[in-house]
């Protein structure tokens, strides 16, 4: 089924899908390895998801006060709610001083101390001797961390010369005899179909937030790396867990960074009331994420909401002064004021919690290698496969990830992989063949995409699912309205047998890219249902009104799921690592939730 299509072939040491700050950090330090990479991205690399991160990247540098990895390392691990490999939090910890100095000798322009040093702000979970005091671990540039760090990321990798295609929408990843050969996408601007050869694919696709009505992530966050590892016979895990960041904004989405809390901003319901003094009095205003956005709506719940319609909550940052607004938040004053016509030196901005992060996704070790359950081994790795960044599960986020844990995580395993890539590939072995139909099938789906002719909208089916993800898999579940969700979202995602779109070009056919983009979402959203379904505790983000408490005893085990071509869900189980990566440090053990 080539017929219309033009193909062209390219073959690589490497081929990185995706520019965020995982690809492009992967990228440019496998090109500087000596390894030919290409890096392929939907959008232009300082276009991607990661220019919208905001607050910063947390690393124990200990610049404004004590700090030390291993505090980083318990918090992260609580944070999880214990559901993160602790030999991966250990590598991500430890490495995260080294990761921020890289940055900044690479030039990354971070916000300075008086006395010069890298300014870190305090973010949620975030602690000093295991619990007893708040860290200042978070490096920020003002609240443009991540345009800070992509924009740099994209000089290093151009300085050392990866090649780049952009604009390209990648389809599938070529799969042979087990083991990843390449991958197949489809350059926007000509229709022309590339299929790449490569010794190893490295997955840097980022989340699927756009599953959800309301959610911070770009338009482009569609997981289509994930969906291409489900298309590939090959499971996601964890993936009942999704991030609801307490402070969108009401009504747009867009995010008001958690350091907006971090500089001493607190939240008030329709009492005028510090409410998160009650459910987290320690770390109040600075809980974790998941336990601020659930306090929010059991305010909004109980009536003590604000506005009109008493369904969202004021966020002051009025009495912080607007010196330190304009230094430390200067995009966020201006996201509130555009967004939502305040200004932040006079006026709370009106906020409610809104889908921010995948926790879960394409499971990994923490070299980056893609692992599976194969013949009873949970970490068997798949050959010539790697993902990285939101894309991947490392897990170092468990069932919760803490603010300021992605940058790091996007950077420390973004450099990981480039490091195992070099000490793994050899550049003067030959690139492995594939079979001369490799990709047919992909094609094939390509076409009937473009030429289908059903009766259901792209928009249509879209909005579907995000309502009932919306509804389904939200802050607060029950087993009811999960079943319930389970349903819909089946049929949701087999009325796209009945899609039709209208153009039938290969130039610039967005309508054809967006209805790619939605199968990919269909079948996280199906496994997300399903994963969120199947999971009889409360942990991190799953948080069950019908089962309160986490039971260690039966779920300390990753979900993985698999999704067949007719969306059928099968669910199996690896075992959380209960081991850390060297003897420098213990297991730490799980303990009772105390906020
Ligand atoms: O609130 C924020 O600035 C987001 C940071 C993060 O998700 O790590």
């Amino acid at each position: 089924m080539t017929g219309d299509y033009k193909i062209i072939d390219h073959s690589f040491d490497v081929v990185v899908v995706g520019a965020g700050g995982a690809g492009l950090r992967a990228t440019f330090g496998m090109a500087a390895a000596g390894l030919s990479t290409a890096c392929l991205s939907k959008v232009f690399p300082t276009r991607s998801h990661t220019v919208a991160a905001q607050g910063g990247m947390s690393a124990a540098l200990g610049n404004m006060g004590e700090d030390d990895w291993r505090f980083h390392m318990y918090d992260t691990v609580k944070g999880s709610d214990w559901l993160g490999d602790q030999d991966s939090i250990e590598y991500m910890c430890r490495n995260a001083p080294a990761a921020v100095y890289e940055l900044e000798h690479y030039g990354v322009p971070f916000s300075r101390t008086e006395e010069g040093k890298i300014y870190q702000r305090a973010f949620g979970g975030m602690t000093t001797h295991y619990g007893e005091g708040q860290a200042l671990r978070t490096c920020a540039a003002a609240d443009r961390t991540g345009h800070a760090i992509l924009h740099t990321l994209y000089q290093q990798a151009l300085k050392h010369e990866a090649q780049f295609f952009i604009e390209f929408f990648a389809l599938d990843l070529i799969m042979e005899d087990g083991e990843c050969r390449g991958v197949i996408a489809i350059d926007m601007a000509t229709g022309f179909i590339h299929r790449y050869r490569a010794k190893q694919v490295v997955l840097a696709t980022g989340g699927y937030g756009r599953a959800y009505f309301s959610c911070t992530s770009a338009h482009t966050c569609t997981g289509d790396g994930n969906a291409m590892v489900l298309r590939a016979g090959l499971p996601l895990q964890d993936m009942e867990f999704v991030q609801f960041h307490p402070t969108g904004i009401y009504g747009a989405g867009c995010l008001i960074t958690e350091g907006a809390r971090g500089e001493g901003g607190y939240l008030t319901n329709s009492e005028g009331e510090r409410f998160m003094e009650r459910y987290a009095p320690n770390a109040k205003d600075l809980a974790s994420r998941d336990v601020v956005s659930r306090s929010m709506t059991i305010e909004i719940n109980e009536g003590r909401g604000v506005g009109p319609e008493a369904d969202h909550i004021y966020l002051h940052l009025e009495h912080l002064g607007a010196d330190l607004l304009e230094d430390r938040l200067p995009g966020i004053s201006e996201s509130a004021k555009i967004f939502a016509g305040v200004d932040v030196t006079k006026d709370p901005i009106p906020v409610l919690p809104t889908v921010h992060y995948n926790m879960g996704g394409i499971p990994t070790n923490y070299h980056g290698e893609v692992v599976t359950l194969k013949d009873g081994n949970p970490d068997a790795v798949v050959p010539g496969l790697m993902a990285i960044g939101e894309a991947a599960c490392v897990s170092v986020h468990g069932a919760n990830r803490l603010g300021s844990n992605s940058l790091l995580d996007l950077i420390v395993f973004g450099r990981a992989a480039a490091l195992r890539a070099k000490e793994t590939i050899d550049p003067e072995a030959p690139i492995p063949s594939i079979s001369a139909d490799a990709g047919e099938a992909t094609i094939a789906r390509l076409d009937a995409l473009r030429n289908s002719t059903g009766s259901r909208r792209t928009s249509e089916i879209r909005l579907e699912m995000q309502r009932t993800m919306q509804a389904h898999c939200a802050v607060f579940r029950t087993g009811e309205s999960m079943d319930e969700g389970v349903k819909k979202m089946a049929a949701t995602a087999a009325s796209f047998a009945d899609v039709g779109i209208e153009d039938r070009g290969l130039i610039w056919n967005t309508d054809l890219i967006e209805t790619l983009e939605l199968e990919n979402l269909l079948t996280q959203a199906v496994v997300t249902m399903e994963s969120a379904a199947n999971r009889d505790e409360s942990r991190g983000a799953h948080a069950r009104d019908d089962i309160p408490d986490r039971d260690d005893e039966n779920w300390m085990k990753h979900t993985l799921a698999w999704c067949d071509d007719n969306d059928k869900t099968t669910i199996d189980y690896r075992p959380v690592h209960d081991y850390t990566m060297t003897d420098d440090v213990e297991y730490i053990k799980p303990k009772p939730r105390v906020y």
